[in-house]
C-alpha cells in the first residue's frame, strides 16, 4: 500500500480528526504479509477514568506452530514496531478523545499495554489500533462507575478452565451476546498439558517450558475466534491458577520441576508470557520473578472486587491438612494476607466479591465415616481460609460473596468459619472446556457436604452476576462443549439476599 492510498483510507474513514496518524513513522512504513492482529483486541483493569487496552502484533513466521510438529525453534528476530491507537465515543471512530502511540518490541513478544487515562467514568468506549497498513479489529470497552456513583446495577460473567482441546469456546460466543460490565476470569485460562480423551483440536506441542513455548501456548488460545469476540466485547480481571505455569503448583515448588531454582525460571517465563497476553496494567520495569496480579477493584458504590492470588506466594503443600489451630500454612502468602486483612478494612461497596482461584469451602471427599480432602485446596491450607473468613468477619463487610473456578464442575456454597459461623456466599463457576469430574465423585461431595447447596459437574459453560442493591443474582449457563455451533441456556439460578449470608435457589 502506498502512502497516498494509506492517506486516502485515512480520509475516508474520518481518521484524519485524530492528530496522531500524520506522525506515524515506522507505522507507515511497515507491511504485513498475514494480519498482525490475527491474535485480537482486550481491555481490563476499568477503573472510573481509564482501562487498560492490550493487543499483540503477530508475525506470520511466528505462528503457532502446525499440529503435527514439534518445535524447539525460537520465533525468528523482527525489529520494535510504533503501534498507533484510538479511542472513540463512537463505533465508527468520528468522536476520537484519545490517541497516541507505543512502541512493541520482541522483548515483550510486541504486545501492547496501553493505559488509557482521562476517561469519563461509567461510559462505553470504542478501541483499534494500527500499524503499518494493517487495522485492528474495533474492541468495545467500559470504564467503572464514579465511587460514589449509587449505581443500581452491575452484571459480570466470571470463568475459568479452558483446555483448548477438549472443547469449543461457544461459551464466549454466548457471552460476548450479553449485556455484562465486566467479565473475571479466574484461572487456567491456558493449559501446559495435553490430556484427556475425545479432544475436538490439539495443542500441536508439548508442555511448554521456555518463554517462546508458553508464548506459542498463549497465542494457540488466543486464535479462537469466540474468545477474542468476548475479550474484544468487555473488559476483563484476572487471575491465575496453575495450569497457566504446570499442574499443582505452589511458589517455588512444582511437582513436574527437579529444583526451586530450575522451577522459578519456567515460572517467571511462564508468568511473562501470561503479561504478553492480558489486558492488565503495562510494566515500568517488568520482574516476572515476583509479580504481584492481586488487587481491588470498585465499581461505584454498589461492588468492590477483590482478586487474589493463590500460586504465587503459597507455602509447598502439607503433608496433612492441618488443624487451623496448629498450622500457619498460607495459601496467599503474610504480605497478600495482611493486604486483604486492610484492604476488606477500608475498601466498602455494598457487595463484597472476592475472586479466587478455587472452591473457598471445606470439602470432605470420603464417602461414610473420616474425612479426605484435595491436597491441592482451601482444605489443604485451612488456617489460611480461617484467617480470611476472620478478615472478612472483623471488618463486617455487608454481603461478602465468593467466586471461585478450578474444579470443573458448578458449586454454591454457604461459607462458614470451622466454628460454624455463616460467613458468605460462594458460587464456583464449571469449566468453560475441561474434562469434569466423575459423577461419583460428586456425589459423595453433595452427601458429606451440607454446606455446599448445590453442585454440577455433568455441564460447562460460565456463570453470570447480577447485582442489584436489594439482591444478587447468580445465574449458571451450559453450553455443549463438544459442539462448535452450540447455543448456551441458563439452567440454574440462584439468590443471594442483602444482608443475609448463603444461597438460596430463585
Ligand atoms: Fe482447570
Amino acid at each position: 500500500m502506498t502512502q497516498r492510498q494509506t492517506r486516502r483510507q485515512f480520509l475516508s474513514s474520518g481518521l484524519a480528526a485524530a492528530a496522531v496518524w500524520p506522525l506515524l513513522g515506522s507505522v507507515r512504513a511497515a507491511r504485513f504479509d498475514a494480519d498482525p492482529f490475527a491474535l485480537g483486541v482486550a481491555s481490563g483493569s476499568p477503573t472510573t477514568q481509564g482501562v487498560v487496552l492490550w493487543t499483540r502484533l503477530l508475525f506470520a513466521d511466528a505462528d503457532p506452530a502446525p499440529a503435527d510438529s514439534f518445535s524447539f525453534a525460537p520465533a525468528p528476530q523482527h525489529p520494535p514496531m510504533d503501534v498507533a491507537w484510538e479511542v472513540a465515543e463512537d463505533e465508527s471512530f468520528s468522536r476520537i478523545v484519545q490517541s497516541g502511540i507505543e512502541t512493541a518490541s520482541e522483548a515483550l513478544a510486541h504486545s501492547v499495554h496501553v493505559a488509557v487515562d482521562g476517561l469519563l467514568p461509567d461510559r462505553w468506549y470504542f478501541y483499534r489500533f494500527r500499524c503499518g497498513d494493517a487495522l485492528s479489529p474495533v474492541g468495545r470497552t467500559r470504564t467503572a462507575p464514579a465511587d460514589d456513583a449509587g449505581n443500581a446495577r452491575f452484571s459480570l460473567a466470571f470463568a475459568a478452565c479452558q483446555q483448548y482441546e477438549q472443547g469449543w469456546y461457544s461459551a464466549y460466543r454466548d457471552m460476548a451476546e450479553r449485556d455484562l460490565d465486566l467479565v473475571v476470569h479466574l484461572g487456567d485460562y491456558i493449559y501446559e498439558k495435553s490430556y484427556g480423551a475425545q479432544h475436538v483440536r490439539e495443542h500441536g506441542t508439548g508442555a511448554p517450558s521456555l518463554l517462546f513455548e508458553y508464548r506459542q501456548r498463549y497465542a494457540l488460545y488466543k486464535s479462537d475466534p469466540d474468545l477474542q469476540l468476548a475479550h474484544a466485547r468487555f473488559p476483563w480481571l484476572f487471575t491465575w491458577d496453575d495450569h497457566e505455569v504446570v499442574d499443582n503448583y505452589g511458589g517455588d515448588g512444582s511437582p513436574t520441576d527437579r529444583t526451586p531454582a530450575s522451577f522459578l525460571k519456567r515460572r517467571a517465563a511462564a508468568y511473562q508470557a501470561w503479561y504478553e497476553h492480558m489486558p492488565v496494567p503495562p510494566l515500568a520495569a517488568p520482574d516476572f520473578g515476583d509479580f504481584r496480579i492481586y488487587g481491588n477493584h470498585r465499581f461505584g458504590t454498589l461492588l468492590d472486587l477483590t482478586l487474589l492470588d493463590a500460586r504465587q506466594y503459597r507455602d509447598p503443600a502439607p503433608e496433612a491438612p492441618q488443624p487451623a489451630e496448629l498450622s500457619r500454612y498460607t495459601m496467599l502468602g503474610k504480605v497478600q494476607e495482611a493486604w486483604f486483612d486492610r484492604t476488606m478494612r477500608e475498601k466498602k461497596a455494598h457487595w463484597s466479591l472476592i475472586g479466587q482461584t478455587t472452591l473457598l469451602s471445606a470439602r470432605d471427599l470420603e464417602l461414610g465415616p473420616g474425612t479426605r480432602y484435595s491436597d491441592d485446596g482451601w482444605d489443604h491450607y485451612r488456617s489460611g481460609r480461617e484467617r480470611l473468613l476472620e478478615s472478612v468477619r472483623a471488618a463486617n463487610r455487608s454481603n461478602p460473596l465468593v467466586i471461585g473456578g478450578d474444579l470443573h464442575a458448578f458449586y454454591a456454597a454457604d461459607v462458614r468459619t470451622a466454628d460454624g459461623d455463616l460467613v458468605a456466599s460462594e458460587f464456583v463457576t464449571g469449566s468453560i472446556t475441561s474434562d469434569p469430574p466423575a459423577a461419583e465423585a460428586l456425589d459423595t461431595v453433595m452427601a458429606e457436604n451440607p454446606h455446599i447447596r448445590f453442585g454440577d459437574a455433568s455441564r460447562h459453560g460460565y456463570s453470570l452476576l447480577h447485582l442489584a442493591p436489594e439482591q444478587a443474582r447468580v445465574e449458571l449457563v451450559a453450553v455443549d462443549r463438544k459442539d462448535p455451533e452450540a447455543t448456551a441456556s441458563i439452567f440454574e439460578e440462584f439468590e443471594v439476599l442483602d444482608g443475609v449470608p448463603g444461597v438460596t435457589r430463585a
